[in-house]
């Protein structure tokens, strides 16, 4: 994880860091990053199977815009026991979203799923809320 964080911080653009997390960590089935656009989230770097149809997501729906709003971590284990969860793929079974924030405003966020259920502990948290931090200045 440390030698990760090292080449994402690394990382010239937001796609290859995008694509490192999705190539490196097993269960990180899709990952994207949403960045704030007036009242929304909209879609920018993507790596994954298949593309999501929520290319935008008002600030307070589903689990992204849970976590735009209050910009704090959000860890989903079962996300259909989650009425705020927004489908995107059938294989999804648990999601994090960890906010980017830059002077104190969330300004975007990374979106994990995984095909795993509760595939997201402590390490994945420190992991992402670090990446979150190194790359506030290239959103
Ligand atoms: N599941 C998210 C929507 C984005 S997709 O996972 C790519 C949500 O509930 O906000």
């Amino acid at each position: 994880m440390k030698e990760l964080l090292h080449e994402i911080r690394e990382a010239g653009d937001l796609q290859a860091v995008v694509d490192l997390l999705h190539d490196r960590v097993e269960h990180y089935s899709w990952v994207g990053l949403y960045l704030v656009e007036g009242d929304d989230l909209v879609l920018g770097p993507w790596k994954g199977p298949q593309a999501t149809e929520h290319v935008r997501i008002p600030v307070g729906q589903g689990v992204c815009g849970a976590a735009a709003a209050s910009g704090e971590t959000e860890v989903v284990d079962d996300v259909n026991a989650d009425p705020r969860y927004l489908a995107c793929f059938p294989s999804t079974r648990s999601e994090i979203v960890v906010p980017i924030a830059r002077d104190g405003h969330v300004v975007g966020e990374i979106d994990i799923d995984s095909d795993r259920p509760a595939a997201f502990g402590d390490v994945d948290r420190e992991l992402l809320e670090r990446v979150a931090e190194s790359i506030a200045l290239l959103v």
